[in-house]
């Protein structure tokens, strides 16, 4: 599968990166998590304490940030200006501004452009919004991914209950459902299913079933 691209897009939670990671493993692909690259951003507006709505900061973040991604055991490792941010992009702070920070049209242009050059040469699964509308509209083959907004809170709230004791599953589903609102309703390339899309939704789905139901989608075009 090293002539194609495959799209995966859908709202948070549903399970994209964990599904397209074993999906690119399986057929030696190059996994791109493109949700990491707007965390990235939303980390280093916040390290610099600067706010989120700041549109000229926030663009020249964008500019000047040097965002590398590195396959790893674990999926993908993010360094931004060199230094391992892989964790930081994932605390709570970051999950509640980077719809905010992804609303920027400076931002989406610039890590648009980035993405179309990593997927330049094929063979690229990658999970985000956008992907199969905006950034790779060609990709030979597009998912879009959903569960319902209950069943992503339940799985994320298994995934993070123990690092952070004080969630509770009524205010993860809150910020997701906040997240998909504000990716949904934005101006520049809102999420969206492609039109030539297939629609998997994993709802009472297990991960290997996800997992096998895309591959079987991948085998048609081997
Ligand atoms: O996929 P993940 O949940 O890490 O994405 C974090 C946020 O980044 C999304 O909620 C969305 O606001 C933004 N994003 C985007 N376009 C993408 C990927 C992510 O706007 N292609």
């Amino acid at each position: 599968h090293n002539g194609i691209n495959i799209a995966i897009d859908g709202p948070a939670g549903a399970g994209k990166s964990t599904v397209a990671r074993l999906v690119a493993e399986k057929l030696g692909m190059v996994y791109i998590d493109t949700g990491a690259m707007y965390r990235a951003i939303t980390w280093k507006v916040l390290q610099e304490g600067r706010q989120a709505e700041d549109d000229g900061q926030v663009a020249r973040i964008a500019r000047e940030l040097r965002i590398r991604l590195e396959p790893s055991e674990q999926g993908q490792k993010v360094f931004a200006d060199d230094q391992d941010i892989t964790s930081l992009i994932r605390e709570p702070a970051i999950n509640q501004q980077v719809s905010t920070i992804a609303q920027h049209a400076a931002v989406r242009e610039q890590l648009t452009l980035l993405q179309q050059q990593m997927a330049s040469g094929k063979g690229v699964i990658m999970d985000g919004r956008d992907i199969g509308t905006k950034v790779l509209p060609d990709a030979e083959i597009k998912i879009f991914l959903t569960a319902s907004v209950e069943e992503r809170a339940r799985r994320r709230f298994e995934e993070l209950r123990t690092k952070y004791p004080d969630l509770t599953l009524e205010k993860l589903k809150e910020e997701i459902a906040q997240r998909d609102h504000t990716d949904e309703t934005r101006k520049e390339s809102p999420l969206t299913q492609a039109q030539d899309a297939i629609e998997v939704d994993t709802t009472g789905m297990s991960l290997s079933d996800v997992t096998a139901r895309i591959l079987e989608i991948a085998e048609r075009f081997k």
